[in-house]
């Protein structure tokens, strides 16, 4: 009998079971040799030869599991990168946008600004072509 133990990761472990030959022997010491084969050579080597076939395929399957972990790690970090560089990028464009509003601003004050200033200017003007415009006999009282 062949009893398959249990499954590791690095492999499977067998036990070989050799069923006593009669009830009055006492149980075989596992080394000797068995007097009467309950499986021949090649039954042993078949079934060894089918769980190193099973051990190939587990590790495959292993291997593929693997392989379609990595995959979905390399997605997922591909996104994080990406969903990055969006958020740098709309970052950048947010200050861009802000400081091109900082500056309208600032022109659009500084031209505000400078209309006060030429308004002040020209009624400063007027002011004194007003003077200059009145009757001269205004400004010549002591002559
Ligand atoms: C990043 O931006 C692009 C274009 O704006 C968009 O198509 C894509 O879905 C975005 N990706 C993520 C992960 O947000």
């Amino acid at each position: 009998q062949v009893k398959e133990l249990e499954k590791r990761a690095s492999g499977q472990a067998f036990e070989l079971i050799l069923s006593p030959r009669s009830k009055e022997s006492v149980p075989d010491f596992p080394l000797s040799p068995p007097k009467k084969k309950d499986l021949s050579l090649e039954e042993i080597q078949k079934k060894l030869e089918a769980a190193e076939e099973r051990r190939k395929s587990h590790e495959a399957e292993v291997l593929k599991q693997l392989a379609g972990k990595r995959e979905h790690e390399k997605e997922v970090i591909q996104k994080a990168i990406e969903e990055n560089n969006n958020f740098s990028k709309m970052a950048e464009e947010k200050l861009t946008h802000k400081m091109e509003a900082n500056k309208e601003n600032r022109e659009a004050q500084m031209a505000a600004k400078l209309e006060r200033l030429r308004e002040k200017d020209k009624h400063v003007e007027e002011v004194r072509k007003n003077k200059e415009s009145k009757d001269p006999a205004d400004e010549t009282e002591a002559d």
